[in-house]
């Protein structure tokens, strides 16, 4: 290869605008194209492959990406709806078929699974997310990754996790935002999706667009190549993110375009997105001496074993689309699974389709087609949205009276005046159905928020309805935790449906009639006022962790008590220390009992087994799926460890009446953590384990173990 042959494959250009082949067709011929993104046209890209096959000195195919975040034509819910499943094989299989859906246009690379870990749902990107746990999103990252790539690379297209890494951790949510990580968060939170990926397989990583503690992510070394390649092994290929390598310069870390390309490849980036410091550059870097001629080749290597590895130089004609129906199934189950059942006061749901009832619909999300979908739907095909009303309308025997109000013409409408009509629609039916939350453009890349309450006129709204003598299911469909505290309690029952794209309709009807037992619990954990952010369930305990005996609320303060009055301990006086809903909450129409939690031995050396049992009972009267979440506390070490870190869970379905034993095996390897050293270490003393619906649970046993 040529240099000029070698920085070419670097370099992937945008082909979204005009005829590609029009304005990037003599690049491809002479070898200056490794990659291009953003065209979904099979045609156009069969032809830039053509001219990069026939009409290149060497023939080289060419890496086709696109965005394909959670579906192609066919939607799923947004990926934090898809964590809310708690089911890594539907997550996985969902990938997959989005994966070959997109196959059928000629794209052979997607940008995804995004694993960044965040904690702040003020952040756009949160909807893109797997929510706030890291064995959570390990599990995820698994499963995506190998339903787009297969065990084998066999699977229909290359996978890109990303963004390596921290990006979730932008100061006050704001989307691009410096992050300032410290290294046990950085080993023991951020970087663990990331490695699960690469055990899994992944072939490619995009780097973060943000500053981590003063060395931009685009140009991390010690990450890039110290983490990444030496110590987990990843031979696979680094692309940026869109113009990051020039932005090297804005962030203030290099000099102009060229000290950018140097300070990017040197570090560990293969392939540059959209930009043209590479191709400007490299050679003349390479040329210098700046740049060793290895480290190049090492790049060019990357991105070739890539090509090799997804047999893209047998220029394989694009797979047939998967049946749109199995399309339909899974994004149906997917966006079923990932609804959050989070009040039924006096089981308001599930509602019986054969009472003749009178039902009020109401709100600017039941019949938003497009809305529903979410963020990241480049691709997505409106017309295959079926939304709730329809499905209602469709669902619901003729006995059944339907009213249809949208009340506000999106979510941000802050127009009241048709507020006196729907009350009077609710107010002559048997219960309200209200459908609110955000619309798509409310959230996703640099659609940050500050204010994360119920946007527009909708907190009035639910007010209003509340002051009547008629029941209201709240379904809330936005793209990350909103601050609910204000309405909470005025809704009879709440579900939180996240966006759950395609097949929102049938999703949310199959949960509110009760074919279908509702069975998501939340990813991340819900606040009651912005202020309280970042609020995390695997927080660190501190020296003066609240109680709900000691603290004292603000409005029952008395203006002349001494500062020591209040309990002294790590609360908000105006918001306490407990979230709205913690993580891994969500309830079943039906009662759950756990029996304690069991333990097969209180002592382990080390790599003894230590089995964790419970029985779970149905004691209500519908089917119940439930997840079985173990949590686990390291209560001594040389670092101080969360109060509690998720370590297991299970899904069990249970019929009225049933019990079913449930039990977790461990060992050693899942009481381990990174210390300041980077080193993987277990450290011996009591450890605490719970088992339960959720995070707060307190079904507690407690074990020592010792090398
Ligand atoms: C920028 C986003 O940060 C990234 O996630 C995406 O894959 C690229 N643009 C390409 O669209």
């Amino acid at each position: 290869m040529t240099l000029e042959e070698k920085v070419g494959q670097l370099v992937q250009l945008d082909a979204s605008w005009g005829h590609p082949p029009d304005y990037l067709g003599d690049r491809i011929r002479r070898g200056g194209l490794g990659a291009i993104l953003n065209t979904a046209d099979a045609a156009i890209v069969a032809e830039l492959q053509r001219i990069a096959r026939d009409e290149s000195r060497l023939g080289i195919p060419l890496l086709a990406g696109r965005d394909v975040i959670h579906g192609f034509q066919t939607v799923m819910p947004i990926p934090l709806g898809q964590a809310a499943s708690w089911n890594p094989a539907l997550v996985g299989e969902a990938a997959r078929l989005s994966a070959a859906e997109a196959a059928t246009a000629g794209i052979n690379w997607t940008f995804a699974p995004m694993i960044d870990i965040t904690r702040d749902p003020r952040w756009g990107r949160v909807a893109e997310s797997p929510g706030e746990d890291p064995f959570l999103a390990e599990r995820l990252a698994e499963a995506q990754v190998r339903g787009v790539q297969g065990d084998n690379h066999d699977g229909p297209l290359l996978a890109c996790a990303k963004h390596f890494v921290g990006y979730g951790a932008s100061e006050s949510g704001r989307d691009y935002a410096s992050t300032n990580i410290p290294q046990n968060e950085m080993r023991n939170v951020f970087l663990r999706p990331f490695a699960a990926a690469v055990r899994a397989g992944v072939g490619s990583l995009m780097t973060s667009f943000s500053d981590i503690d003063g060395l931009p992510a685009t140009a991390n070394e010690p990450l890039l190549q110290g983490v990444l390649r030496d110590e987990w092994g990843f031979d696979g290929l680094v692309v940026s993110d869109w113009d990051s390598v020039r932005q090297l310069t804005v962030h203030g870390l290099t000099d102009g375009e060229r000290g950018a390309a140097l300070a990017a490849c040197r570090a560990g980036v293969d392939m540059e997105m959209t930009g043209e410091s590479f191709a400007r550059h490299l050679a003349d870097l390479v040329d210098s001496g700046e740049l060793s001629s290895q480290r190049l080749d090492e790049a060019v290597a990357n991105v070739l074993r890539v090509k090799f590895r997804r047999g893209l130089f047998d220029w394989p004609a694009p797979a047939p689309a998967p049946a749109r129906k199995e399309l339909t199934d899974v994004a149906r189950r997917l966006a079923r699974e990932s609804l959050v059942l989070l009040r039924n006061e006096g089981s308001t749901l599930p509602i019986d389709p054969s009472a003749n009832q009178t039902i009020a619909v109401l709100g600017p999300l039941a019949d938003a087609p497009y809305q529903q979908m979410g963020t990241w739907v480049f691709d997505g095909d409106e017309s295959q949205s079926v939304t709730p009303l329809a499905d209602l309308r469709a669902a619901l025997p003729s006995t059944t009276q339907l009213h249809y109000h949208r009340v506000l013409k999106h979510s941000r409408d802050c127009d009241v005046s048709a507020f006196d009509e729907a009350l009077d629609i609710a107010r002559n039916a048997d219960v309200v159905m209200l459908f609110l939350g955000e619309e798509s453009i409310l959230s996703g890349e640099a659609h940050s928020r500050a204010d994360i309450r119920l946007p527009g006129a909708q907190e009035s709204l639910v007010q209003a309805l509340a002051a009547l003598d008629v029941p209201v299911v709240g379904i809330i469909m936005a793209g990350r935790p909103l601050a609910l505290d204000a309405v909470n309690e005025r809704f009879d029952a709440l579900i939180y449906a996240w966006h759950p794209g395609s097949q929102a309709g049938p999703a949310i009807v199959d949960v509110v009639l009760g074919t279908h037992a509702p069975s998501g619990r939340l990813p991340i954990t819900f606040p009651r006022v912005v202020g309280q952010i970042p609020i995390y369930y695997n927080q660190k305990n501190t020296g003066k962790p609240p109680t709900d005996d000691t603290i004292a609320h603000i409005d029952a303060l008395d203006s002349r008590a001494p500062q020591t009055s209040v309990g002294m301990s790590a609360y908000h006086l105006d918001a306490g220390f407990r979230p709205l809903y913690p993580f891994g909450f969500g309830l079943n129409y039906s009662a759950l009992d756990y029996s304690p939690l069991t333990l097969s031995a209180e002592r382990l050396e080390g790599d003894d087994l230590l089995i964790a049992t419970t029985e779970v009972t149905n004691t209500g009267s519908h089917p119940a799926i439930e997840t079985v979440q173990l949590y686990l506390r390291d209560v001594a070490a040389s670092l101080t460890r969360p109060v509690r870190e998720l370590i297991g869970f299970e899904q069990v379905a249970l019929r009225p009446a049933e019990v079913r034993e449930v039990r977790f095996e461990l060992n050693r390897k899942d009481l381990g953590f990174f210390g300041h050293d980077g080193q993987w270490r277990v450290e011996p003393g009591e450890f605490h384990l719970w088992v339960g619906a959720n995070a707060v649970t307190d079904n507690q046993a407690v074990f020592h173990w010792q090398p």
